[in-house]
């Protein structure tokens, strides 16, 4: 990503929530009330657009369907992960680390986490405006703190030890949409820093794109390819889902769950979910420290 501006694909899938929020079929997934509320323009401009028009449902279809699936599936993707991290705030943890956080809103509209303190850690020129845009807004976890931190050149560890963060408490790591954008020593660096910082039972809920993405011939995944390369967000790190499973278990992680979100989209309702051209084999990984 650029050093200087946000993370440009940070804005896309909060974008995207924010199509979703106002699909009734893909609410079912995921809620996320708050993402058009931090979007900057000129997205928050395309909703402001199709609220005010006079028939705001067929406006947001159209959003839906040109986005060419990536409404769809970071509907899916988000609400499986809010799922997992439910279940883990269910049964105890009382500290989540959003890792490359963008605008995610998950602090500011899941009342599960209200025991718990979140941690939201990303590159400082994307934190910096997800905190001017979230600035006053509810906050329903316990606690929010911000861990300004470049994955490739600082330690995660000091960053969130400096927060306050507890490694001797469980903690539930979110991962979303961002391994794939790290080099592999960056994302093999930050695995055994969460490995270090995990107490036994905690979760890491994480994204991945496999090498099928990279491999296809399929002109249309080659021009998204294309189009990530040139926003200076280029796929870097695909994984096999055996690879990501023997890298998580060399970290002390065991794989409970690894799923692609347009295969579990029955489970929330979602009938025939838009398959997103751009990155169809995105998985989302739950794995426990043993
Ligand atoms: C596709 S966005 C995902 C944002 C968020 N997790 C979500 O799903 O809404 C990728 C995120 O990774 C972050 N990121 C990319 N490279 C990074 C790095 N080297 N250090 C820290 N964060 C990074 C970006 O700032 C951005 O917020």
């Amino acid at each position: 990503m650029r050093e200087d501006s946000p993370s440009l694909t940070a804005l896309f899938v909060a974008y995207a929530r924010a199509v979703a929020d106002r699909e009734p079929e893909l609410r079912r997934a995921c809620q996320d009330p708050i993402a058009a509320r931090i979007l900057p323009r000129p997205y928050s401009t395309l909703i402001r657009f199709a609220e005010r028009s006079r028939s705001p449902e067929r406006r947001y279809r159209e959003l839906r369907v040109s986005s060419l699936g990536l409404v769809d599936h970071v509907a899916l993707r988000s609400g499986m992960i809010d799922r997992g991290l439910t279940r883990a705030l269910d049964a105890g943890t009382r500290q989540v680390v959003l890792l490359g956080a963008g605008l995610d809103a998950r602090a500011h509209r899941l009342r599960a986490l209200r025991d718990a303190t979140v941690f939201e850690v990303d590159h400082p020129s994307t934190q910096e405006l997800k905190l001017r845009k979230a600035a006053g807004l509810p906050v329903l976890a316990r606690d929010l703190r911000y861990a300004p931190c470049d994955f490739e050149r600082v330690s995660l560890s000091e960053a969130l030890l400096a927060q306050g963060f507890s490694p001797q408490d469980p903690v539930v790591w979110i991962w979303e949409g961002v391994t794939m954008y790290l080099d592999e020593r960056a994302v093999e660096g930050s695995l055994g820093l969460i490995s270090q910082l995990s107490a036994s039972g905690s979760q890491l809920i994480a994204s991945y794109v496999t090498p099928k993405l990279t491999a296809t011939a399929h002109p249309s995944a080659e021009l998204g390819l294309w189009a990530l390369a040139f926003l200076a967000e280029p796929i870097r790190s695909p994984f096999k889902p055996d690879d990501m499973a023997r890298r998580l278990a060399r970290h002390d992680f065991e794989v409970l769950d690894d799923a692609l979100p347009a295969d579990v989209a029955a489970e929330f309702g979602v009938e025939k979910p838009l398959r997103w051209w751009g990155m169809p084999d995105e998985h989302i990984v739950i794995a426990r420290k043993r």
